[in-house]
């Protein structure tokens, strides 16, 4: 890979291709973390003299413009952050924008309207792609991928670009992610626990078959744990899992023995009558769920079990929260859990997707960990060993 820092960049035009996807209420912003992690990049090539265009995507407008999913809040955000004026591009190619580009000075940050207002930007060849990643890279003369979170989407901006433009590299933060994850799939201090919950198997029979062999052990929560106990033949009442993968839960059972990773799956659970109950009917071991129940959090044992297996953690990789956590009721399962990988001492932490992400937020122990991916599909594609787009597209253009 080619860095930012190893390019001279003064006096040149940077286009930088970001994931602005943040949640918003209405044109509020409720979440900057993504427009914060791209702040120290967009700060050195200010530093270093260079004159920065900003390209994002909103949303899911599907080459529509719809005036909702504009880039202005984040244009807005960026200028507080980084304190300087962030001028809005009406659109991202065509005649207007290649002379307010021409017209950009170093120091100065314009920002480009939202990619995907362009069908172009998500065609699935290259003749649907057309020129449109022609367009980009003419408006700079160097190319910075700093978009983790759309590593995963090969998007005109991500692959295209890096084939037209005069030079590309990745800025700080793709820099960070590609360290940090790599490290702890290359490299880890051990023992390295794999932490998985979330509600389906089925998206993360890449990770979990990825990982295995990988890990020392991986622990399994959320809905995707019931799909387990189902193969392991116990009833799991009317609680989510998904029937169809009850093969493949056993094959990742006997790989875990076969490949020496220690499998451990809940329990006992807390159990509801219903989803939508916001508070819990009673506890139950898990091979003893009650035909009418529906568990929606793991319980103390379970918590107990994990936490010890946590503590002992060289390396800790987090993705997708034990239970149905946005109710208080059964958010302890997975809070429990992210105090005591916040509390090891000396062990690299890494959490990512939007999920868990949310759950380190809500215990308020973001700062207590090594490392928050900003990337939710890319993050999970990482993790099953894939080759993201976005890294393939620069590799070559380096050729
Ligand atoms: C994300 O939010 O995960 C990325 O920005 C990718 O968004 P997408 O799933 O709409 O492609």
């Amino acid at each position: 890979m080619i860095f930012i820092d190893q390019l001279d960049i003064s006096g040149k035009k940077l286009l930088f291709r970001v994931d602005f996807n943040v949640p918003l209420d209405g044109t509020v912003i409720t979440d900057d973390n993504r427009i914060r992690a791209n702040v120290p990049t967009f700060r050195y090539a200010l530093e270093k003299g260079a004159a920065v265009i900003v390209c994002a995507h909103l949303g899911k407008p599907k080459g529509q413009v719809k005036p909702e999913l504009s880039l202005k809040p984040a244009a807005d955000r960026l200028a507080e952050l980084l304190g300087v004026p962030v001028e809005l591009a009406p659109d991202c190619v065509g005649p207007e924008v290649e002379s307010m580009a021409a017209k950009l000075q170093a120091g100065q940050v314009m920002m480009l309207e939202n990619l995907r207002f362009h069908k172009e930007e998500q065609g699935k060849t290259e003749a649907d792609r057309g020129d449109f990643g022609k367009q980009l890279a003419a408006l700079a003369d160097i190319y910075v991928n700093d978009a983790f979170g759309v590593a995963h989407r090969a998007n005109a901006s991500v692959v295209d670009v890096p084939r037209f433009a005069k030079q590309s590299c990745a800025g700080f933060l793709l820099k960070k992610e590609w360290e940090f994850l790599g490290e702890a799939l290359e490299k880890p201090n051990r023992p390295y626990v794999a932490v998985s919950g979330g509600a389906k198997v089925s998206s993360k029979l890449g990770i979990l078959n990825n990982l295995l062999g990988k890990v020392d052990d991986i622990i399994i929560g959320g809905a995707m744990a019931n799909t387990f106990i189902a193969a392991q033949g116990h009833n799991v009442g009317k609680s989510l899992y998904e029937a169809d993968l009850i093969e493949d839960a056993k094959a990742i059972m006997a790989k875990a023995e076969e490949k020496g990773s220690k499998l451990h799956l809940p329990v006992d659970f807390l159990y509801a009558k219903s989803i939508e109950d916001t508070a819990a009917a009673g506890e139950c071991a898990a091979e003893a769920i009650p035909g009418d129940a529906v568990v929606l959090d793991i319980g103390p044992k379970s918590i107990e079990q994990f936490n010890q297996v946590i503590g002992a953690a060289k390396t800790v990789m987090w993705n997708g929260p034990m239970g149905f956590f946005e109710k208080p009721a059964f958010a302890e399962g997975s809070l429990a859990l992210c105090r005591r990988m916040a509390g090891i001492d000396g062990a690299l932490t890494i959490v990512g997707g939007g999920d868990t992400d949310a759950v380190v937020h809500q215990a308020h122990l973001a700062d207590k960990f090594s490392f928050i991916s900003t990337g939710g599909g890319s993050f999970l594609e990482f993790l099953e060993g894939k080759e993201l787009p976005a890294f393939k597209a620069l590799k070559e253009s380096f050729k």
